[in-house]
């Protein structure tokens, strides 16, 4: 694992947007795995500044977002679906034919979520997945645990990730519980990783990633696995 370790939150978004940019112009129709959350807002901003100033191009590449509530509306400011088109899509070429996002309104969740990895296949799988963490070492809704789902599936967020969501939302009751999402296989098969974590409350998680030791109880940990991951953190997140 590599570690980037920047200044602050400007210059961890601008360091993975570069990175992001290099990827896509090597390979303008790659398969590119995208995280919500408040940690990426920063470097969407940069890859949209370089999209409307014609130094980058979207139109060829495929997406796949690691996740969403459920069950909500794609029409509900909440979900990822707006998200994502509120921070990203709506401001960069890209065409919609090549947007994925799993359903958080399907009647068979099941049903769902293995379409949901099939179509990764079929697209030959990813090539480059971002990623946050959560603050107890979560990746997607990938939530600490004795045993990790490695396909995408319907998981129950824990107290602390509803908590921690609670801050999007008018009060604590209003966060879905539950959510679908890529399990560690869907994660770990992309080809290269690139994840972000600004601030003290990531701190914890992401010192542990850097043990040496695998646990389940920190999900991030399993990255340790993958040949090609590069942390990118700012100094308040690389603290302990
Ligand atoms: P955050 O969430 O970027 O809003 O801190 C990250 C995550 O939970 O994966």
């Amino acid at each position: 694992m590599q570690k980037l370790i920047c200044k602050d939150y400007e210059e961890m978004s601008r360091t993975a947007a570069d990175l992001v940019a290099k990827e896509v112009q090597a390979k303008p129709d790659m398969v590119l795995g995208l995280p919500t959350g408040s940690t990426p807002v920063g470097m969407y901003r940069q890859l949209i500044s370089m999209v409307q100033n014609g130094t980058l191009d979207f139109s060829q590449v495929t997406t796949f977002n690691l996740d969403e509530y459920y069950p909500i509306d794609a029409s509900n400011p909440q979900s990822y679906h707006y998200f994502m088109d509120e921070n990203f899509f709506n401001h960069i070429n890209i065409d919609r034919q090549r947007v994925h996002i799993l359903d958080g309104r399907c009647e068979d969740v099941q049903q769902e979520c293995a379409q949901y990895d099939a179509r990764i296949r079929d697209f030959g799988g990813i090539d480059l997945q971002l990623l946050g963490i959560g603050g107890n070492g979560h990746i997607a809704f990938n939530e600490p645990d004795d045993f990790l789902d490695a396909n995408t599936h319907l998981v129950s967020l824990t107290a602390q990730t509803v908590q921690d969501n609670a801050r999007f939302f008018e009060s604590e009751d209003q966060v879905p519980t539950q959510a679908v999402t890529l399990g560690m296989q869907g994660i770990l098969s992309a080809k290269k990783i690139i994840i972000l974590a600004s601030g003290k409350n990531k701190a914890k998680a992401v010192s542990e990633v850097f043990t040496g030791k695998i646990t389940t109880q920190n999900p991030a940990s399993l990255l340790a696995a993958h040949r090609d991951v590069i942390f990118i953190l700012d100094e308040a997140a690389a603290g302990l």
